[in-house]
């Protein structure tokens, strides 16, 4: 049995505002999509890396990739439109058997426990899928600009990456969402409509995802506590 990492770094970071893509901001002189990478790296579980990213930044990945020594990267794909392009692009370039497990996790999730990523694996081995999330701890309510109901907090999750599946599920998954020209802001939506089951795995708010200026705020404070 293989397992391969499937990292999406092909997005532009709209919402963040910065020069560059989040995936590529460098701190200690060190690019977020680097923290990324050495966990994957380190972890005795993955197999393989491939990452999906944007023309113009391969060849910074094969720098990035050659300076942590990330010997695990087999690939790098150039991206798609949305992130569901990213990472069907890497899925198709892979040929693995039906076994064989891939763990999609975003570039911009820089600092994924190893204890997770471990237990998202072991799941996904023994029940066909682990899917990270965290439970939600607030009290949840539904309303514009008042509140119109209260949401029952006790089944209520935070889906993060990584998202592990079969190969081949997670590719008949994709391709029936292109054919029905669904869109899912994650695999698990596409995977779980493919009439899989979804098995949640217990994240950690530690692996937040850079995504606003607060979230690279955050992320630097960790990085600076370590
Ligand atoms: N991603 C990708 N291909 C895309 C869009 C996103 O590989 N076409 C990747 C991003 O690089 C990121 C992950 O998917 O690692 C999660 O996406 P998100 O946080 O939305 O990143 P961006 O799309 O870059 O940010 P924004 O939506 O603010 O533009
Ligand atoms: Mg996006």
């Amino acid at each position: 049995m293989r397992t391969v990492a499937i990292i999406p770094a092909a997005g532009k970071g709209k919402r963040l505002k910065t020069q560059i893509p989040k995936q590529f901001i460098k701190y200690k002189g060190k690019p977020v999509l680097a923290y990324t990478l050495e966990v994957f790296q380190k972890c005795p579980l993955i197999d393989e890396i491939v990452v999906a990213a944007e023309k113009s930044y391969l060849k910074k990945i094969r720098q990035i990739a050659e300076k942590y020594k990330i010997r695990k990267l087999i690939n790098i794909v150039e991206g798609g439109k949305e992130r569901q392009d990213s990472v069907y692009k890497a899925l198709l370039s892979l040929d693995l058997g039906k076994s064989d497990l891939v763990a999609v996790h975003d570039a911009a999730r820089p600092l994924l426990p190893m204890e997770i990523l471990t237990e998202g694996l072991k799941t996904a081995k023994k029940k066909r899928s682990g899917v990270v999330a965290i439970k939600a701890k607030d009290t949840l309510v539904k309303g514009e600009k008042m509140i119109d109901a209260y949401v029952h907090r006790d089944d209520v999750w935070y889906v993060q990456t990584p998202q592990i599946f079969r190969y081949t599920d997670l590719l008949y998954a994709m391709e029936l969402a292109y054919r029905d020209h669904f869109r899912g802001t994650d695999e698990s939506s596409l995977v779980k409509r493919a009439g899989y089951p979804v098995h949640l795995v217990e994240g950690s708010l530690l692996n937040f995802k850079i995504t606003t200026a607060d979230d690279l705020d955050l992320f630097t404070r960790l990085i600076s506590a370590q």
